[in-house]
């Protein structure tokens, strides 16, 4: 398997750009698993299913084609423009606690990280604890609601606190931290400063 460097962390702390920016600090490749759980949502509205409805739900994503880079596609149509959207916002964490839903992401993230050149920054919210848990570099990233909210620009402090506890309550592979991972509050630290602190964690030996 290809190395791993795996974070999590509640919506708004900073996962995305950091996972990013630690990929390419490292020419590594970067796989935001959020984006493949909010492409379902998004496939789920088009077809104006219940995003409650396991089982239609399951099907849909165990027969989904899905990529997220360059641009995230599902099924071969672009949803790019759609997947931060406030419907998909709303929806995500009822799709996300599916277990069918979660065991076909699962399955292709890891087939994913498997075939990529080098290494991979893989963020999402069970990669430490679930997807990955050999990796190699286990980070949780916190951030105050405040903070967070903030970050999130339009959705607000009500929409962001009302998704963390639907992925904290959740019974499939609930955000939480891994027991070996190393948490950072990046509250009043720049990107750069927490790139920097996760790379030189990835190169101290220990
Ligand atoms: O990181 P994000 O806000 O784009 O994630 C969208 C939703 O997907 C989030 O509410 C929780 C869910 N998610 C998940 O359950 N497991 C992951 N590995 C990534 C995201």
């Amino acid at each position: 398997m290809s190395d791993i460097v795996a974070i999590d962390g509640p919506a708004g702390s900073g996962k995305s750009t950091v996972a990013r920016a630690v990929a390419a600090a490292l020419g590594w490749s970067f796989l935001d698993t959020g984006a493949m759980y909010r492409a379902v949502t998004a496939e789920v509205l088009r077809l104006g299913l219940d995003p409650a409805d396991a089982e239609a739900v399951g099907a849909v994503a165990a027969s989904a084609t899905i990529s997220t880079v360059p641009r995230v596609e599902i099924n071969g149509r672009d949803v790019e423009s759609v997947i931060r959207g406030e419907a998909v916002n709303v929806a995500v964490s009822t799709v996300a606690a599916n277990p069918a839903v979660r065991r076909a992401m699962v399955t292709r993230q890891r087939a994913w990280a498997a075939a990529q050149p080098n290494g991979t920054v893989v963020e999402g919210r069970d990669i430490a604890t679930v997807v990955f848990p050999d990796a190699r570099l286990k980070v949780y990233l916190t951030a105050s609601l405040d903070e967070r909210a903030r970050r999130r620009g339009d959705e607000g402090a009500g929409s962001v606190s009302r998704r963390d506890r639907a992925d904290e309550g959740r019974d499939a592979s609930p955000l939480r931290q891994a027991n070996d991972a190393v948490v950072l509050d990046t509250t009043d630290l720049s990107i750069d400063q927490v790139v920097e602190e996760i790379v030189r964690w990835l190169k101290t030996p220990n």
